[in-house]
């Protein structure tokens, strides 16, 4: 089996084929003056790891061409799936955004495996899904470290729930109500962050609008030291100085979506999935 590397995720393919130890395929990849992409690659297998994040429309044309070009099986890996918050018809007429990705990439893939889909909406349109769970890497970074984490909402709770237990310290959460897009709306329950470290633990940084009107209500609550943690730093457009000058004093994120904050690895249990799925 070859590995191949795309544009968005060519540091983790690259952990990923060291950790599994094979072959990288030569690759090659332009675009043409109009815009239009184009993809060439060097292999004979027969069998590809493909790791392709969904952080764009361009990344679909990549993996379109991919797909057209190679031959024999493919497990394809897409570490952070975008489009996934778009699960269903919230207005009558709208796409159902991650239906229309899982048809495409299931006419071809073999196997998918991806990290903390957004939902399990989203993943009810795969059939050969297999959805990995970062946060326990999220733990494990920070293990023994005097702190509490805190889900920006009930919806993420579950999953700050696990990391932790891994981490070993107190969790709670917060009460977020999402007016548009780009605003969202924190309010106070009772919790007790006074004087402490805290981490806001999400799935997906996108705008930073969640993790900022949170750390306003954590530092009003008399929290001690505010950072973020997530398992997608999208983090669009400002996103990051939008979080940095908010007083957060720390970004943190798994290289699912590879940003200067990508401070953990999941190759290893990218490793683990692809290696169960080839018994
Ligand atoms: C929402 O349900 C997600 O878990 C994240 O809280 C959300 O995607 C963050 O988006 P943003 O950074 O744009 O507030």
């Amino acid at each position: 089996m070859d590995l191949i590397l795309t544009p968005s995720s060519p540091l983790l393919g690259k952990r990923i084929a060291e950790e599994i130890k094979i072959k990288i395929a030569r690759v090659q990849f332009k675009r043409f003056p109009d815009g239009e992409l184009y993809v060439r690659v060097d292999s004979e297998n027969s069998e590809h790891l493909v790791v392709c994040s969904l952080t764009s429309s361009d990344d679909l044309v990549i993996l379109k061409l991919l797909f057209d070009t190679l031959k024999g099986e493919i497990i394809l890996v897409v570490p952070y799936m975008g489009y996934a918050r778009q699960d269903r018809e919230f207005m009558r007429g709208e796409a159902i955004s991650i239906r229309a990705i899982a048809r495409n990439l299931e006419e071809k893939a073999e196997r998918i495996i991806t990290v903390n889909i957004h939902s399990e909406k989203a993943k009810e349109n795969f059939k050969k899904l297999l959805d990995l769970n970062a946060m326990p890497l999220i733990g494990k970074y920070y293990k023994e470290k005097d702190l509490i984490m805190i889900s920006p909402d009930k919806g993420s709770a579950e999953r700050v729930k696990v990391a932790a237990k891994v981490a070993s310290c107190d969790w709670d959460w917060l009460e977020k109500r999402r007016i548009d897009a780009q605003t969202v709306e924190i309010s106070t329950k009772r919790i007790d962050v006074e004087n402490k470290n805290v981490v806001i633990v999400d799935d997906i940084i996108s705008t930073g609008g969640t993790v900022v009107e949170a750390t306003k209500k954590l530092y009003e609550l008399g929290a001690k030291r505010v950072e973020c943690a997530c398992v997608h730093a999208v983090l669009a457009d400002f996103a990051a100085v939008k979080l940095l000058s908010s007083g957060i004093a720390e970004i943190v994120a798994t290289d699912t979506v590879e940003k200067i904050f990508s401070k953990i690895s999941v190759a290893e249990l990218v490793k683990e999935a692809v290696l169960e799925n080839l018994k």
